[in-house]
């Protein structure tokens, strides 16, 4: 097993979050693709462990200016993901390629100068475990319901980085459904929301309408303090794990009905 930097030839796996055998991560559209157009000039930075010539696991990280997060001076880890499903390549985690791959990372933002990484973590014991990162040494600096950011600094200058926290959110539009899809492109799940309910407001016709708000420009994430969310007049949708389809289109039909009465 090896850590390396990300290159073309694994472009297409990375952009499926190492999940190519998967139908639904297809549904996730280019957004990570176009996500990392936009940033691999700005210090993205990307390590992929590599097996026999398969990705089984990664990380990404970026500037902090650039990220969902207020820092300065830090780098941001907003994915580390070890192929963790019994499908295509096989379940990779438990064998220590998450501690290499977060150690590669440390060792980057170090030769590249930054003070010290945040990390954003579930108070939950599943998917990104914050407890996972305290294990590796990161502190918890602050907390936004169940996620929590850490951080691990590399110099007594680094200053501490902070949630932006939700300042405002969408007004329904007057006689219609509004359906509002907050969109940062670097977590396929959270594109696969954006997929989904766009699709449904087309099948639900004229009453309903689709807002998008993308994130990847950091001054809608000051405005709004949101960074990936799905709202249905106003109301902000539940979106760990990802809802189906019909699960969307069902929210918002019952809405549409609830016009008509
Ligand atoms: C968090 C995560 C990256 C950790 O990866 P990992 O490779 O399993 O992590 P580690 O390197 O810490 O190894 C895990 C365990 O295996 C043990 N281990 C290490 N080397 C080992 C080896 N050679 N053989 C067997 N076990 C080993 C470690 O001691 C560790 O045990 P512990 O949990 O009791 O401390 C991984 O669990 C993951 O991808 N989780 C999902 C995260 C996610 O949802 N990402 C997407 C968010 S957008």
């Amino acid at each position: 097993m090896e850590i390396t930097d990300l290159n073309e030839k694994f472009y297409s796996t990375y952009f499926l979050c190492l999940e190519d055998w998967s139908d639904e991560i297809k549904e996730a559209g280019n957004h990570k693709e176009s996500w990392f157009g936009l940033f691999k000039d700005k210090g993205l930075r990307v390590k992929i462990a590599v097996e026999n010539d398969k990705v089984c696991g990664m990380i990404q990280y970026l500037p902090v200016e650039y990220s969902i997060i207020e820092g300065k001076d830090l780098y941001f880890i907003n994915c580390i993901w070890v192929h963790g499903y019994n499908k295509g390549i096989g379940n990779f985690q438990k064998k220590g390629i998450g501690t290499k791959l977060l150690n590669a990372a440390e060792e980057d933002v170090k030769l590249l100068g930054g003070k010290g990484i945040a990390a954003w973590g579930v108070s939950l014991p599943f998917w990104m475990k914050a407890s996972w990162f305290k294990k590796k040494g990161y502190k918890k600096i602050d907390k936004d319901g169940m996620a929590a950011l850490l951080w691990k600094p590399f110099s007594n200058e680094a200053v501490p980085p902070a949630w932006i926290k939700q300042k405002k959110k969408p007004q329904p539009v007057e006689g219609k459904v509004t359906v509002t899809s907050f969109i940062n492109g670097w977590c396929p799940a959270q594109n696969l929301i954006y997929e989904r309910a766009k699709r449904a407001c087309l099948e639900c016709g004229e009453k309903v309408v689709f807002q998008e708000i993308s994130t990847s420009d950091k001054k809608a994430v000051y405005e709004w303090g949101i960074a990936d969310a799905l709202f249905v007049d106003g109301k902000k949708i539940r979106t760990g794990p990802p809802p189906s389809y019909e699960k969307i289109k069902k929210i918002i039909t019952k809405r549409v009905n609830r016009l008509k009465a």
